[in-house]
């Protein structure tokens, strides 16, 4: 085998990629109840877009994005030339810091205008260490609601989520949700500075990447997996007892609109999420305690005056969105027995019973297909027994053979592959005929 698919990397099977069209349609339906229509940005954006806002002391801009370059301007690197800003690209490695530039770029909320909600999906690409559920490129649904930091907006779309998971069949107990406030501009730079001087004060504790971290970005030590870090953190400041009266009010009622709503929650005081540009609520999805996230978001009320690098307070379009990872969702149903991947099924199977007989079971199948019937033939001259075995193979429900009787009567032989009954069905009948019987 010469090729095979890049690390990390995998082909979406047609049974994978069935059930991801399904699974894609049943977000879109729950989420446009809610009023999210749908936009799609490109997979590839400038670099500095990711930098600025997704933060470069993250790991998935420092250390795990696909810079991608033309012929043309790797050779002119390669000449030592410097590139434009405008040249480096990057795959992107999540959804939200293209919507908030599309937001922006196109004015999609103008002064006064209610909040825009978005909803998108596709593939992302982070050049993680490959594991179980972590993959380079894994396919995300998102939405991003902005011009608007109520509570409200954040409490619905979190209920909105959690009634997306139920519908998809994870059952209401299993789904953990974790919820937290990362404060705002006002209280979170005074507590950052109290968490790096916790964490200098015991820095011969931590692993060398926190060491690192707590230079560039000390709240992101709460995510180390490192035993010895977590014993230290465990006894850190924590942002909620930091935070300034309104986004003590601003949390306070994203938790009531919860509880109305009956949405089972916990509130993780070490939840920071590893994108810096979360404001005020965060939250993430798992099932089970310590598992892999099927989802998250949170609050970004910054993020489109750093992208669109306006100060202007009439700039300011505050933000929520989430998104969930769909190989996490489709693996966890698979494992509860909850989802079995479909396999092939077709209604009908044209079967040709003698070498006369091909071009009328040719032009069959067409007409079947006319008529929104799903039909397949054969393609490689074989026996009657085997085009058999192969309609079985195929899920048909039916088999319409065609011989040299069949010919001659203008007629099939139309047999139920359930209960072997056969009817001979005359060619003018055999569409309503079967729409009846499918
Ligand atoms: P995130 O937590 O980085 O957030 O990713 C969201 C979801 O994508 C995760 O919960 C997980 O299910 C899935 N995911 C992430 N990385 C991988 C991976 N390497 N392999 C497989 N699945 C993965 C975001 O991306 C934010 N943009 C969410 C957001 C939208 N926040 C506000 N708006």
């Amino acid at each position: 085998m010469l090729f095979k698919t890049p690390d990390g990397m995998h082909d979406m099977l047609p049974e994978d990629a069935e059930y991801w069209i399904s699974f894609e349609h049943a977000a879109r339906e729950t989420f446009a109840d809610y009023g999210f229509r749908p936009i799609q940005t490109p997979m590839i954006e400038r670099t500095d877009l990711f930098v600025r806002g997704i933060g470069e002391a993250t790991d998935v801009v420092g250390k795990e994005m696909y810079r991608v370059l033309s012929d043309t301007n790797l050779e002119n690197l390669l000449k030592g030339e410097k590139l434009k800003d405008s040249s480096r690209l990057s795959l992107r490695p999540e959804g939200t810091a293209g919507v908030v530039r599309s937001v922006v770029q196109h004015n999609l909320v103008p002064q006064g205008a209610p909040p825009v909600k978005l909803t998108y999906s596709g593939p992302m690409f982070r050049a993680e260490r490959p594991q179980k559920g972590r993959y380079r490129q894994f396919y995300q649904i998102g939405v991003e609601c902005l011009g608007s930091d109520a509570p409200t907006i954040d409490a619905e779309a979190i209920i909105m989520l959690i009634r997306f998971f139920e519908r998809v069949g994870f059952p209401k107990n299993d789904i953990l949700l974790l919820i937290n406030s990362m404060g705002d501009d006002s209280c979170r730079p005074a507590y950052r500075e109290k968490l790096r001087q916790f964490e200098e004060q015991h820095i011969d504790g931590f692993c060398d990447s926190c060491k690192e971290r707590i230079q560039t970005n000390p709240l992101r030590t709460f995510d180390c997996k490192n035993e010895g870090c977590r014993t230290i953190m465990a006894d850190a400041p924590k942002i909620r007892e930091h935070l300034c009266d309104d986004c003590t009010a601003h949390y306070d009622r994203v938790k009531e609109l919860l509880d109305l709503a009956g949405i089972r929650y916990r509130e993780d005081d070490t939840l920071v999420r590893g994108l810096d540009y979360y404001t005020r609520t965060v939250f993430e999805i798992q099932l089970g305690e310590g598992s892999n996230a099927i989802g998250g978001g949170g609050r970004y009320d910054k993020l489109a005056q750093e992208i669109s690098g306006s100060t202007k307070e009439s700039d300011l379009i505050p933000g929520f969105g989430f998104a969930l990872g769909f190989e996490r969702c489709k693996e966890a149903l698979m494992e509860r027995g909850i989802v079995t991947l479909p396999g092939k099924s077709t209604d009908l199977f044209v079967a040709c019973a003698s070498p006369d007989a091909r071009v009328a079971v040719f032009e069959i199948a067409q007409r079947c297909r006319d008529e929104y019937i799903d039909c397949e033939i054969d393609h490689q001259d074989r026996s009657l027994k085997s085009q058999f075995k192969l309609a079985d193979k195929l899920g048909a429900r039916f088999v319409a053979i065609v011989g040299d009787e069949e010919l001659t009567q203008n007629a099939v032989k139309l047999r139920n592959m359930e209960t072997h009954e056969e009817q001979l069905v005359s060619l003018t009948d055999l569409e309503t005929t079967l729409e009846e019987l499918l």
